[in-house]
Order: C-alpha cells, then sequence, then structure tokens
C-alpha cells in the first residue's frame, strides 16, 4: 500500500472532468512530481488535461507557489537598492535583454537578469551572450550578489536552487505537446521571476507567428494571468503585449544579434529595438520608483555602453574581442519590386535554428555565428533582385534546409498595407 496522500490517477481523472484541484492536492502533485513519485507519463498526462480543460485563478496561484516552494527563494534586499527584471515570453531576434539590463542599472536600480538558452525557434539570451569570447553564464549566488553591487546589472544562468519543479515540467512539456497551456506558462515564468526575489517585474508577452501566442486574446489572458500572480506574491508587475509577427531588428542569431545590441548600446541600431528596448526601460524604472530617469538620453550618450562594458568583463568576457563570424553565407533575394509587406518571424526563427544558432536537443552546442541578416523589413521599398536577407552558418549544409523554412516567408506586393504596432498593448 503507497504511504503518499493522494491517487495520481484520481487527480488526473478530476482534470480531465473539467474539474477543480483543491490547495492540498496541488501541492501534493508539484512534491510528488519533483520528488519522483509521480511517473513522467502520469505528468504529461495532467498537463494535457490542464492545457484542454484549463485552470482557476486559485488553482494557477497555487500550482505556481508550490512550484516556488519546491527550491529556493533569493533575496536581494541586503543590496539597498531597488530591483527590476523584465521577462520575454520568447521571440524571434528578441535581444532586448542585452541593452536593457544595462541601462536600467545606468538609473542605481539592479537588474538581476535570470536568462534561459534557447530551445526550438525562439533563441536564448544565454546563447546569444556567449558568442561573446570568455564569457562565462553559471555564477553562484555570492558572485550574483556582488556583481549587483558593483556593476549594477547581472546576465546568468539561474542556478539548478531556483524551482527545480519547473525544470522538470518545463523539460516534459517541451517533448508532450504541452507548452502552450496559458496556466502551465503562466506559473511556470512567474515561480522562477518570484522565486528569484526582484521587486519588479515588468513582462514583455509577444503575440504573432514568431511567438507562443498567435493571438492577441491568448497573449492578453497569459499577460493578464501573470500580472495576477505577481501583484499576488507582492512584485509589482505590469505587462506590454508587443508585435512578433515579424523579427526584431535586423538579425536573428548568436554573434550577430549582441553585434546588433551593441550599435544600440553606442546610440544606433534599428529603431524597433532602440523603441522597444527604451519602452520597457521606462516601465522597469517607473515600476522601481525612478519615473523621472531618461532611458533614451543614457543610450545616447555612452552610460548604458559603460555599465555593459562592466558587465561582461565581470563575467569573464571581452567586450573588445571580436565575435565569431559564420564561415558560409549566402544571400536570399527580392522576388519582385515593390513593398515588403510580410517576413514571418517564425520562418526566420525555424531558418535562423537550422543554420545552427539554435539546439534541437538541450545537449546540443550552438554556432556562434550561425544565422539570419536581414536587409529589408515589413513597410521597405525593394526591387527585384536586391538583397532580402544573408543566411549565415559553418555547414553549408543547412542552407537547403534554411531555404525551405523561409519559402513562403515574404510578401512582396505593389503598394504598402498597414502594419501593426510594435506596442500592442499595456497590461497592469
Ligand atoms: N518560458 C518559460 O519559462 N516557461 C514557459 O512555460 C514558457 C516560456
Amino acid at each position: 500500500m503507497s504511504s503518499e496522500k493522494f491517487d495520481t490517477v484520481d487527480i488526473i481523472r478530476t482534470k480531465r472532468d473539467r474539474g477543480t484541484l483543491t490547495p492540498e492536492q496541488i501541492d501534493w502533485t508539484i512534491d510528488a512530481y519533483t520528488r519522483g513519485a509521480i511517473a513522467d507519463e502520469q505528468m504529461a498526462a495532467l498537463n494535457m488535461a490542464i492545457l484542454l480543460n484549463g485552470m482557476n485563478r486559485e488553482e494557477i496561484s497555487r500550482w505556481t507557489a508550490a512550484m516556488i516552494a519546491s527550491g529556493e527563494r533569493m533575496d536581494f534586499s541586503a543590496l539597498g537598492k531597488p530591483t527590476s527584471d523584465k521577462h520575454s515570453t520568447g521571440g524571434v531576434g528578441d535581444k532586448i535583454t542585452l541593452p536593457l539590463a544595462p541601462l536600467v542599472a545606468v538609473f542605481g536600480v539592479a537588474v538581476p537578469q535570470l536568462s534561459g538558452r534557447g530551445l526550438g525557434h525562439t533563441g536564448g539570451t544565454l546563447d546569444k551572450l556567449e558568442a561573446i569570447p570568455g564569457w562565462r553564464a553559471d555564477l553562484s549566488n555570492a558572485e550574483m550578489m556582488a556583481q549587483l553591487a558593483e556593476v549594477g546589472a547581472v546576465i546568468c544562468a539561474a542556478g539548478a536552487g531556483l524551482a527545480p519543479a519547473d525544470k522538470k515540467l518545463y523539460a516534459l512539456r517541451d517533448v508532450t505537446g504541452t507548452v502552450e497551456a496559458i496556466p502551465l506558462i503562466a506559473s511556470s515564468i512567474m515561480s522562477k521571476k518570484i522565486a528569484e526575489g526582484t521587486g519588479s517585474l515588468v513582462l514583455d508577452v509577444k503575440v504573432g507567428s514568431g511567438a507562443f501566442m498567435k493571438n492577441e486574446d491568448d497573449a492578453r489572458e497569459l499577460a493578464r494571468t501573470m500580472v495576477t500572480l505577481g501583484k499576488d506574491a507582492g512584485v509589482n508587475t505590469v505587462a506590454l503585449l508587443t508585435n512578433m509577427a515579424t523579427p526584431l531588428g535586423l538579425t536573428a542569431g548568436n554573434a550577430i544579434e549582441v553585434q546588433e545590441s551593441v550599435e544600440v548600446l553606442a546610440g544606433g541600431g534599428p529603431s524597433d529595438v532602440v523603441d522597444l528596448t527604451v519602452a520597457l526601460a521606462r516601465e522597469m524604472l517607473t515600476a522601481a520608483g525612478r519615473p523621472d530617469a531618461d532611458p533614451e538620453a543614457a543610450l545616447k550618450d555612452g552610460r548604458a555602453m559603460d555599465v555593459w562594458r562592466r558587465m561582461i568583463s565581470a563575467q569573464g568576457g571581452d567586450p573588445d574581442a571580436q565575435l565569431p563570424v559564420a564561415r558560409e553565407s549566402e544571400t536570399i533575394l527580392a522576388p519582385a519590386d515593390g513593398v515588403l509587406t510580410e517576413l514571418d518571424a517564425l520562418a526566420v526563427g525555424v531558418a535562423a535554428w537550422r543554420l545552427g544558432a539554435g539546439r534541437a536537443r538541450k545537449e546540443d552546442a550552438v554556432q556562434a555565428g550561425a544565422g539570419v541578416r536581414l536587409h529589408a523589413k515589413p513597410g521597405d521599398t525593394v526591387t527585384a533582385g536586391s538583397p532580402l536577407m544573408t543566411l549565415l552558418t559553418d555547414t553549408p549544409e543547412k542552407f537547403e534546409r534554411a531555404r525551405e523554412a523561409l519559402a513562403d516567408a515574404v510578401t512582396v506586393s505593389p503598394r504598402p498595407v498597414g502594419t501593426a504596432p510594435l506596442i500592442i498593448d499595456r497590461i497592469s
């Protein structure tokens, strides 16, 4: 006879039949799965029932609390400064964390940015930064605190002790088609952010082909759910809904995204990357009690660049080092004269991934130089035969599959069509 408090099959049946789980059932489920008393196939069935039938607000809140309780909680109160963090739900060409963390730190707000590696078509911030020679993602909690005190910003990997239930659950969801469940995404993201101990949080919830949430209604529901979870836990949380129908900026890859971020920190760079960086910085600074700060000025006058250089050096990186360059390139040309009206984010993300910028399995290595460099964005006028994008890789056999991914990615029209705004909505 099992000494366990609940029967896993009863819990699965409850959700399958659209019932509500009790707080005790939820606490037990997360704890039992983390210690191996619930089998992966049972948890996969429960995740699928949650994906299909949802969870109410109390269930999501308890599920999140149970995931937080599965590991350690960090505490930055000893720093004596406000803390703020940003989380993006993931997109193509989304390098915003790189300029944003040092930019916010300019104003005395500490940024403890725990980031991940890419899996699938969305890139990972740590993979991008690892393109910088010598840069190290794994810091101890003491190293992280010291860097926050001295530099004010840190971008590093989440330690194994933070929400271990989520690490196990996320890996299972990834291979069982259960990533795209709003209660599971919201609890996964917010358990890590709340356990991390940030005082305020700005969520960048992506909408469009390159995002988990393909339509605005779902993205809005995800944003509202996460904002509620954050506020209930005492974290000042706001969300921006932003467009991910087309890639951000002109690069999707690792080293090329670092290069573009450095352009932004030098006061240049593509306008969409600059605009979103500044908008998110304003939100973070306001949420952290610095509403009068002027992040635009700090990008232009080099203060953000100074913090970037110190942040990269503190983690062993050389901010002046030559970044890796892909050995091979191929250029895709515009099929006709006209206006580029569509450049599909998902297709570009898949192409960059197939070129070697991303990984298919957690243990795969990424190519630092691989990716896609865009020469035109929606709204730009193009002429037949002009370069639209350059594919980059060290392994030219990958070009064919990347080109396949891009087969329907581009629409050139005789006349411009309205493009969706970059920032769609704000939820607080
Ligand atoms: N990012 C996460 O951390 N968790 C999810 O479930 C989805 C995106």
